[in-house]
């Protein structure tokens, strides 16, 4: 099972340059509640290392690149974001590590609900019980 889903936004283009629109129960499969990006990562910073419980999130590189590592208690599959009109799904239950931040990375994430540190699991551990008794299809 690919742990990877990029969503391929379309690109509005013309002699001026590219926009991309997102919107929410369109290019963007569920409601946004919360927006924030991380940008000025330090060189050799990874970050991420936590799955939620229920939280799905779309994370968009508009500048620079990074690399996800995906993994879902069984499989780990890896990808590079580097252009702004391709989003990833991060879904429930996927532990998440984030590595090889360009200098000018600009990681824009979308999220399905506002920020609760109760939905996190931070302890890979737990992530590993826990992931055992989810069906993610
Ligand atoms: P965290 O999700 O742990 O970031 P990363 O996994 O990339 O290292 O968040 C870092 C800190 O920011 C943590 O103290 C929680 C806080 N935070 C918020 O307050 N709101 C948010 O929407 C997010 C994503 C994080």
């Amino acid at each position: 099972m690919s742990l990877i889903t990029i969503i391929d936004f379309p690109v509005l283009g013309d002699g001026r340059g590219a926009l991309v629109a997102l919107e929410a129960h369109c290019q963007i499969p569920f409601d946004i509640k919360r927006v924030y990006y991380i940008y000025g990562t330090a060189q050799d910073v990874a970050r991420g290392f936590h799955a939620h419980k229920a939280l799905k999130q779309i994370a968009i590189c508009l500048k620079g690149s990074c690399r996800f590592v995906m993994d879902d208690g069984k499989d780990k599959q890896e990808v590079i974001l580097s252009t702004p009109d391709k989003g990833l799904l991060i879904d429930a239950m996927q532990w998440h590590e984030m590595y090889d931040f360009s200098e000018d990375c600009v990681l824009m994430v979308l999220a399905d609900d506002y920020y609760n540190e109760n939905d996190y699991i931070r302890d890979y551990n737990i992530f590993i019980e826990l992931s055992k008794t989810h069906e993610r299809f």
